[in-house]
């Protein structure tokens, strides 16, 4: 809907998918990089990284889309424009972060997105590569993931380029998403990004969809869970997407015939818990300072 919208030029929120860890964000943002796909958008899709600029991150793959809008043919100048205008952006960001040679022999368009502050430059380079996709008659879908790693200057800058987007109604969608901190940390750098931006919330599953992760999978091979190993399985990831992955996993590798029963769940419960102590909680937990930790110890203490 989102993406008929945009492509009809009319106005339409960005989406910022949050969640938790393991809730199926990446799942979800590769579905809705398949449906924009179906509905004739070009994709870029990216994942952030901490130390990695947004800049740095999205100029290789703006080069690619504005030299495959190129090969569009239609009248006009806005696809060179969109190059000149890159070329310039990364001449400036070069300065900050070092060398970036992705191979653009182009004039800069001197002035347009070169001050070297993001928060000017990348709304500029989102409107030249705007235009140039509407000239072409085409529009284009950003998706980045785990956008809570970029800096506070990186979100707003993103933040203004997409306000842009829509003022201008140009046929450029942001569709990202990121940890729960997400709002709160795009509210901070810019107030308005409430009314540029949804924020649908990514949870566990309800229980009637917890069972058709578990079901729809084994019955293409010609297998089923009984109810009363779907029930159990909900009852001990309460729907939470990457248990559901560990559980039905195990389960499929210990069953020794369909249907899959209560008693393999059981069975396999503890290989499962196991496992996710060595990798899930292991690399998180690592991760924690040691005055985390102890909140923690702390809280699981209490049950
Ligand atoms: N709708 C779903 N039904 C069943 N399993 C799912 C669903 N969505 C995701 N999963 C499973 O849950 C796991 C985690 O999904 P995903 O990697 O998308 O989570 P994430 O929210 O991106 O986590 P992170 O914040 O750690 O990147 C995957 O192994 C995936 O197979
Ligand atoms: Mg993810």
């Amino acid at each position: 809907m989102l993406f008929g919208r945009v492509q009809v030029r009319r106005p339409e929120k960005s989406l910022l998918l949050t969640g938790l860890r393991g809730v199926g964000k990446t799942v979800l943002l590769n579905r809705i990089e398949q449906m924009a796909l179906a509905e004739g958008f070009r994709t870029i899709l990216v994942e952030a990284h901490e130390g990695k600029p947004l800049a740095v991150l999205l100029a290789p793959h703006l080069r690619h889309l504005l030299f495959d809008l190129d090969r569009v043919k239609a009248a006009g100048n806005k696809v060179h424009r969109g190059l000149g205008v890159l070329r310039s952006f990364i001449g400036a960001i070069k300065v900050k972060v070092g060398d970036l040679d992705i191979g653009l022999d182009i004039e800069p368009e001197p002035g347009s997105a070169d001050s070297g502050d993001l928060e000017v430059d990348l709304p500029n380079l989102f409107v030249a590569v705007g235009e140039a996709a509407q000239e072409r008659g085409a529009a284009v879908a950003i998706l980045i993931d785990e956008l809570q790693y970029f800096s506070t200057e990186e979100l707003s800058a993103l933040i203004m380029a997409m306000h842009r987007m829509q003022q201008r109604q140009l046929p450029l969608v942001l569709v990202g998403a990121g940890l729960p901190i997400l709002p709160g940390l795009a509210g901070d750098s810019k107030s308005y990004a409430e009314r540029l931006f949804n924020f649908p919330a990514v949870g566990p599953l309800p229980e009637a969809d917890a069972a058709r992760a578990l079901q729809d999978p084994v019955r293409a091979e010609g297998v089923a869970f009984d109810l009363d190993a779907l029930h159990e399985v909900f009852r001990l990831t309460q729907g939470y997407p990457y248990f559901l992955q560990e559980w039905g996993y195990q389960a499929w590798n210990h069953a020794a015939a369909s249907p899959i029963g209560s008693d393999v769940i059981r069975a396999t419960s503890e290989l499962v818990s196991q496992r996710l102590d060595e990798n899930f909680f292991r690399v998180r937990f690592d991760r924690l300072t040691p005055r985390e930790k102890t909140y923690l110890r702390a809280m699981a203490e209490l049950g």
